[in-house]
């Protein structure tokens, strides 16, 4: 593999004898990880069912190991949002972050979904869970991954760090920022990580960070945990900017998280002027655990802070009479229980429940407002894949229910119709057991409606 030159010289540089071991796992293929998706199922089912060789990984209870050429990104399971593929690595972030149930939580840079499905697995569906990206098409992929993972708490954004810190001020327990790098862990991957890579990329990457982080530092209460993460191995990011963060924002201090197997400290000595205390922070290296590597910080604000508290009032919702009429009689047909009517509110054409204690979101830019339930369509609710993902099979009163080898199931989600008796209208289709997306029977033949991203199963 072709490493930039100048990556490799200062990584021998850095690391002297390690950095054989360092460069020779870049000669090996890049590592499957998969973490099964606990809102809908334990890990020990998913080991149960799983058709693929499992591998635990020390620091993610719900993470394995998979080899790639079992393709698990090509199986239904995924499809019904059974687990999502991450870097091994990349799960220490979220698992340190460890939010609890009913915090309010705000992933800044969370696209394509990695850390925040994560996220919305550690809340299992309470409090409020707020994952943003700047990129406008990049955020679209952020929301259809929480869409497939069924999180129902999750507000997506598509806002600047300092629009966010100007609207919610310090509000959030915790906030990731798993920031924009230049992406070294990625090489192995991305080949266009490594024709990208320069090292003025490096040095833009840290003034950008600098710059996130200054608003990110924003938006954390007191007492709150603000967690600092990249995929790259750059001392002037990673320890670099975590030194100026330091000196810039002496309300906040370096926590030492648990240690776990393969987890290294930070080298504070790789930069200039750096305190010690910098080896709180967590280096995750390829050659000494599995993944691609990782660099994470947990930065404690101090609860004697001067942060003004934010007075955001809840965010209104309103329920047209004539669209209320149409879900209910939906929701009477398909549904087993009906969500909250309190939280339940239309945007545009559309019906969301809202996170409990959903504070207002005027004024941002919002690509889904909670657990998106449906459209109003004249004189019909049509309901969203969200819903479909949102709710374990159960609690459909039509389903069919096909086993993974039924033929009918590819079909299904190739966007044919298929055939199978029962009562007209709306069903869930499932496959093990997991809701997998709707389809509309007339007759005996049943069309599926599955959103169009959903559509490229082979
Ligand atoms: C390393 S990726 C995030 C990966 C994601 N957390 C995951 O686990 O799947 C960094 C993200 O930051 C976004 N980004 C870049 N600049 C940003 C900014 N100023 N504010 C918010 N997001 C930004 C990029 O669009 C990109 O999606």
């Amino acid at each position: 593999m072709d490493l930039p030159p100048e990556f490799v010289a200062r990584m021998q540089n850095l690391l002297g004898e390690e950095s054989a071991d360092f460069l020779a796992t870049y000669q090996q293929p890049p590592t499957v990880g998969l973490r099964v998706n606990t809102l809908k199922l334990t890990p020990q089912r998913f080991e149960a069912l799983s058709p693929f060789s499992l591998q635990p990984i020390p620091w993610a209870p719900a993470g394995f190991l998979v080899p790639p050429d079992e393709r698990p990104g090509k199986h239904v399971y995924h499809t019904a949002g059974l687990y999502y593929l991450q870097d091994p690595s990349a799960m220490a972030v979220a698992a340190l972050t460890s939010p609890r149930p009913g915090e309010r939580v705000l992933d800044l840079a969370a696209a394509p979904g990695g850390k925040a499905t994560h996220l919305a697995a550690l809340m299992q569906g309470r409090g409020l869970l707020v994952a943003n990206d700047l990129h406008p098409r990049r955020v679209h992929t952020l929301a259809r991954n929480l869409e497939r993972w069924g999180a129902t708490n999750a507000v997506v954004l598509n806002e600047t760090p300092d629009r966010l810190a100007a609207h919610f001020g310090a509000y959030f327990d915790r906030v990731v920022v798993d920031a924009p790098c230049s992406g070294e862990g990625m090489f192995r991957k991305d080949p266009q990580a490594r024709r990208e890579w320069s090292p003025t990329l490096v040095l833009s990457c840290a003034r950008r960070q600098d710059a996130i982080l200054h608003q990110a530092a924003r938006l954390v209460r007191p007492g709150g945990l603000l967690v600092y993460a990249t995929c790259t191995f750059a001392p002037q990011e990673n320890e670099g900017t975590l030194a100026r963060f330091l000196e810039a924002h002496p309300d906040y201090e370096l926590e030492s998280p648990p240690l776990q197997p393969g987890f290294a400290p930070a080298r504070p000595e790789w930069v200039d002027a750096a305190a010690p205390s910098l080896a709180s922070a967590v280096r995750l290296w390829p050659h000494r655990a599995p993944g691609e590597g990782h660099f994470i910080a947990l930065l404690r604000r101090s609860t004697e802070t001067e942060a003004p508290s934010p007075s955001l009032p809840p965010q209104a919702v309103t329920l047209p009479r004539e669209v209320q009429k149409h879900w209910h009689a939906f929701a009477a047909q398909v549904l087993a229980a009906l969500p909250d009517e309190e939280r339940i509110g239309l945007f545009g054409s559309r019906l969301y429940r809202l996170p409990p204690h959903c504070p207002s979101l005027r004024g941002l830019r919002v690509i889904h407002w909670g657990w998106w339930l449906g459209t109003a369509r004249k004189n019909r609710f049509e309901p969203a894949h969200a819903l479909a993902m949102g709710k374990p099979l159960e609690q459909f009163r039509r389903h069919l229910a096909l086993a993974r080898d039924d033929p009918r199931l590819g079909r299904f989600l190739r966007g044919e119709v298929i055939s199978a008796e029962g009562a007209e209208g709306w069903l869930m289709l499932a496959v093990d057991g997991f809701p997998l997306g709707w389809g509309k029977r007339v007759g005996a033949r049943i069309k599926p409606h599955l959103p169009r991203w959903l559509r490229q199963f082979e």
